[in-house]
């Protein structure tokens, strides 16, 4: 496991465990806090998507030849999890318990798929790309603009 993995993976099982707190918060009718919560974790994974979208992802696609179809499907998982963070989103303002766990638990089993591919992705390519160019990631990093930010969130 290299430097790379491990910001990774704490990272992944953070949000993972970020989503089940939203859960029991919303579950147990704590609607404010369930919000609250919602909030912070989106705020921190936004920049984590950012991260990957803008940063890691095109350098693997750069460097890695035949990284192409592992990485459309990463690009695809992540506009799957935004529109799903959208339907969340919307449940948790109206207070829709009805239909809380129908938007919850694809959401939650789509981000357990995805962080357990990219991770196999990210070890599968990684150290041989970004650990040998991490002043380059760095750089690239220090650089990412707000406007480049492609994705829409309404929230
Ligand atoms: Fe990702
Ligand atoms: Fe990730």
């Amino acid at each position: 496991m290299n430097t790379t993995d491990n910001w990774l993976v704490h990272d992944h099982r953070k949000y993972e465990t970020a989503l089940r707190e939203v859960e029991l918060a919303a579950g147990a009718g704590r609607w404010e806090e369930a919000e609250r919560l919602f909030r912070e974790f989106v705020e921190d994974f936004k920049l984590h998507m950012r991260i990957e979208d803008e940063v890691l992802y095109p350098m693997f696609r750069e460097t890695v030849a035949d990284s192409r179809e592992d990485i459309d499907s990463l690009v695809e998982d992540h506009d799957d999890i935004v529109r799903m963070l959208h339907d969340l989103a919307y449940v948790l303002r109206h207070r829709e318990s009805e239909h809380f766990e129908a938007s919850l638990e694809p959401l939650y089993r789509m981000m357990l798929d995805h962080d357990a591919y990219e991770e196999e992705v990210f070890s599968r390519f990684g150290d041989s790309t970004l650990l040998a160019r991490r002043d380059e990631a760095m750089a690239r990093l220090n650089r990412m603009q707000p406007s480049d930010n492609r994705r829409e969130w309404s929230f």
